[in-house]
Parts: C-alpha cells; structure tokens; sequence
C-alpha cells in the first residue's frame, strides 16, 4: 500500500470510526511507521463495525448477566433415541439406519468437521489443543487420533472422506506447521483443508471502547465455534463440499479423544429418521450431577435446543423424575451432525438467522490510552462476544438427538487437573479400551475399585468399535495380546 493510499484509508476509517464512537483506536497512528499504520488499518477495517454499537448497547454495557439467553416459554426435557434400540421406552431400528449411514459414507457424501479454534487456557497448554499429547500410553496427540478415524472410515467404506479443521488466527500457523511436521498424518493433503475462523473486538467492560492490544492493533478474540457456521462460507470450504458432493459434516471438538468421529449409526439417523429434517442433529450422553459443567437438550417452546450449564436455573438443574435420574439429564458432548444444505441456508437463505452473542467477562491486556504502556489486568476488565454452535439447532425443522453412553464416547481434556483433565481422560480411554476387549473374549486384570489394572490403547485404525475389534482376534489373532498381566502397558496398533 502506498503512503497515499494509506492516508486515505486512514481519513475514510477516521470518520467511520468517529460515527461510533471508536476513535481512540486511532490514538498513536502518528507515532507509527508506515507499515505499521498499514497494519492497523487493515486490522480495524477487517472488524464489522457496522455492527458494533447495537452489540455493544445489547451485550457490553449491560447488567442483564447473559443476554443472549431468552428464558423461553416452556422449556421441557428433549426427547432422544436411547443408547439401547430395544430399550421399551423407544425402541428404534438401529440396523436399518446403520445400513443408511453406511450408504452415505460409502457414497462419498459424509465430511469430518473439526472445530479447533479455541485457545485452551484452562489447559494450560501452550500451543493448539490439537497438538496435546492425548493417549494413554503412546501420547498420541488428538489432531493424530481424528486422522486415523478418517483414514480408518475411509479404507472401510472405500470412499474419500474430507477433513476441514477450523482454527482461529492465534493458532493457525502452528496448527498447520503440525500436520506439516507429522507428514499430514499419512493422509492425503488434497482432502484436508483448515480454514480459519473470524474474531470479535474485545471490549472494555464499563464502557464498550474496543481494546488496543497493541498501538498498532485492536484487542480481538476468536468468534466461538458458533462462528464456525459463517467462516465455512466465507472460507470457500462450503463450496468446496458442493464440488465434492459432500452432503453432510460430521462435527467434533477438538478435546475428546474418544470420539467415534465417523458414526455410521448417527449418521443414518440424522439424515434418515422420520422425525428428523436431516439439517442438524445431536448426541447426548447421561448427565447424572446437577453441577457437571455440560450444557443440556431441552425443547425450548418446542424446539430442540441445547441450554448452556450456565443459563440453566439451578432449580430445574436438579429436578428429578420419580425413578431418581435428573428432568433435565440429556447433556451435551458437543458431537453433532450438520448437513451442508443448512449451512448454506443459513448463511444465504434465511434472512432472520443470527446466531446470538455469548458474553464473557476476561483479563485482556490492553494499552493505556495515556502512557502508552501495555497493562496486564488483575482482574476482568473486558467483555468478549462469542457464538455457540448448538445456537443453530433451533433453525432446524425437526432435529434429532441420539443417546451415546458416556463410557463410550466423552472423555474431554478440558483442564490441567481435576475433572476433565489429561488424567481422567486417559483413565476412561484405557478403560473403554478394557471393555472392548473383554467383549472380544480378552481377560482384563482389574483393581479392587473394577478399574483396569493395565494401560491400554487401541487405535481407530485396528478397530472403531467393540465388534470390530472382535472380528479383528478372529480375523488377526497374532496382533491381539491376550495375555494381561497387572500394570502392563499394551497397545493395539496396525
Ligand atoms: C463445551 C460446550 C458444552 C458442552 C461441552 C462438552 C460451549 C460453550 N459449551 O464446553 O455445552 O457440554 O463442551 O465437552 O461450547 N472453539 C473454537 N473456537 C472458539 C471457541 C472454541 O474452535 O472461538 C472450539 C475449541 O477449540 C474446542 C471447542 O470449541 O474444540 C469447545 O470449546 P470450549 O470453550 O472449550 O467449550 P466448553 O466450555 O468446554
């Protein structure tokens, strides 16, 4: 960009920023170089001002806590097809929508979707989550277990299944340095493709001015995997489905490493189920405690929605039914299906669709206007906006949720200890891992307390599920063990 560009851009953005009352941002734009003033420039103008004042009005300079939730008229328990398909309470015919989920995967119409944008504070961990050693005995980083679930999927039904990873400009870099440096995971690179996510200004909390991070630079955070829904078109990854014929996505978080991330089953029942528009469908697993942090189904005025753990009424968080288990027991592991055509919908169609903004109050360092000097706060001085990806299941005609036993399928690494953490993770990947092989007949040496007394892994690629680990002894006896003594440490890989 030339000087004299610059100073026209500069004047333009003066103004629009002065309309709304945001032109400190502008306060040290002559002590800058010129690169830098090019910088800041283009980082302002890439903000949707546009929007920012009614944000600010409706979710900054606000004491109504978490606006983006409307307590809705009636908000009852989801329904959900149970784990168990002869459960009596609605038995299901898991046979036929497992032949359906196969077809589509067979057909080349079924996509993995990650959503890997997050910073991962609570981890502690610096870098992407995805790079986190994972695994219990082998540490396999979590980027790597989803690459052997698609190369696994993909050898079964014989089709190419397409990996799109969104990351947020704070990870991008690294993220793909990564899969660079692992050798794209033994994938094929011209079906993987990462995209990155937008950002929302930060904002001071009392007064709704956006944040300078640094003079040359406002304070920005990434959009929340909400935002996914948007960067995928903006990406031209949406289009990129369409040439493929990618019909639908299947979409995980980045932080649980027992995902069964291409579900056969799943996918039949979101796209073929009688009472499911085959636009947006979930999985659920139990929530037993009122406190777990999980957000939860509910129909929300008749519509499937997913209440956020901290907008739930601790009233209704505890009510129980007459047989002890929680009202509101249907808790959210963030695993769902998303068809493309919906997407698109939403993004073009559908004039009245906004995913709403979730505020959080954050430490976010910022410059003082005054001195010029970059202050780490104390405490939160700042509000960022992010959106929610389950927002979404309310546009939905008619949306599904299926029952995963948690066991199975949720084991988050979400914090550094405690609950959710590298360490419980690994407990429960061992012991799925444990079960699994005590189906296929494998004597398992356990604790006293019925925990395995061994470290185990299987990787997707030897089997995806129970019953295919079984075929496996049958088929390959040599490459199970079924010799385990107490505190060995067995991994089961191709
Ligand atoms: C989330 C869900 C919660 C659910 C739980 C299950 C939210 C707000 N809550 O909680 O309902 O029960 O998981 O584990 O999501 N991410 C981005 N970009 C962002 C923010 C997040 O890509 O801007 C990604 C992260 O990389 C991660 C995922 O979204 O893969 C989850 O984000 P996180 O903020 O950790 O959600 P939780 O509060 O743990």
């Amino acid at each position: 960009m030339t000087a004299t560009t610059t100073s026209s851009q500069h004047r333009a953005l003066a103004q629009s920023l002065a309309d709304i009352n945001q032109q400190h941002l502008l306060t040290f734009y002559d002590d800058l170089s010129e690169r830098q003033r090019a910088a800041l420039l283009d980082r302002i103008a890439a903000l949707d001002l546009d929007e920012t004042p009614a944000l600010i009005k409706k979710y900054v300079v606000t004491d109504s806590g978490s606006p983006a939730f409307v307590p809705s008229r009636t908000l009852d328990p989801a329904p959900y097809y149970p784990a168990d398909c002869e459960s009596a309470q609605r038995p299901w015919d898991r046979a036929s929508f497992l032949l359906a989920g196969e077809e589509l995967i067979a057909q080349g119409k079924i996509a993995l979707f990650t959503v890997a944008g997050g910073q991962g504070t609570r981890l502690g961990y610096d870098g992407p989550k995805g790079c986190y050693p994972a695994t219990p005995a082998l540490g396999k980083p979590l980027f790597r277990l989803l690459a052997e679930w698609v190369i696994a999927a993909s050898e079964r039904y014989n089709a190419i299944i397409p990996w799109y990873i969104m990351t947020s400009p704070a990870n991008h870099e690294q993220t793909v340095r990564f899969f660079e440096d692992q050798n794209w995971f033994n994938l094929d690179r011209a079906h993987v493709m990462h995209f990155q996510q937008g950002v929302m200004p930060s904002f001071q909390m009392e007064t709704g001015a956006i944040l300078l991070d640094q003079k040359d630079a406002p304070a920005t955070n990434p959009d929340g995997h909400g935002g996914s829904l948007r960067a995928l078109h903006r990406s031209g990854a949406l289009e990129d489905m369409r040439r493929r014929g990618v019909e639908h996505l299947s979409y995980t978080q980045i932080d649980n490493p027992l995902i069964k991330a291409i579900d056969p089953v799943f996918i039949g029942l979101h796209a073929a189920a009688p009472d499911s528009s085959a636009e947006m469908s979930s999985k659920m697993v139990e929530k037993t405690l009122p406190e777990e942090r999980v957000g939860v189904f509910c129909l929300a005025d008749g519509k499937t929605s997913v209440v956020e753990y901290s907008d739930l009424p601790d009233k209704l968080a505890s009510q129980r039914r007459d047989d002890g288990a929680l009202r509101f027991n249907a808790g959210s592991p963030a695993i769902h299906m998303i068809s493309v055509d919906f997407i698109r919908r939403l993004n073009e169609g559908d004039a009245d669709f906004a995913l709403p903004f979730h505020r959080a109050q954050k430490k976010v360092p910022f410059i003082n206007l005054e001195t010029g000097k970059r202050i780490e706060p104390d405490s939160p001085n700042a509000v960022k906006l992010e959106m929610f990806v389950f927002d979404a299941l309310p546009f939905a005609h008619r949306s599904i949720v299926l029952e995963t036993p948690r066991e199975e399928e949720f084991a988050p690494i979400k914090n550094k200890n405690g609950a959710d953490s590298p360490a419980t993770s690994q407990a429960l990947q061992s012991a799925r891992a444990a079960h699994w092989l005590e189906i296929a007949g494998v004597a398992i040496p356990r604790t006293p307390a019925g925990d395995p007394d061994c470290t185990l892994e299987v990787s997707p690629l030897v089997a995806m599920s129970a019953t295919q680990l079984k075929e496996q002894l049958t088929q390959n006896p040599s490459k199970i063990p079924t010799n385990i003594a107490p505190g060995d440490t067995v991994v089961i890989e191709p």
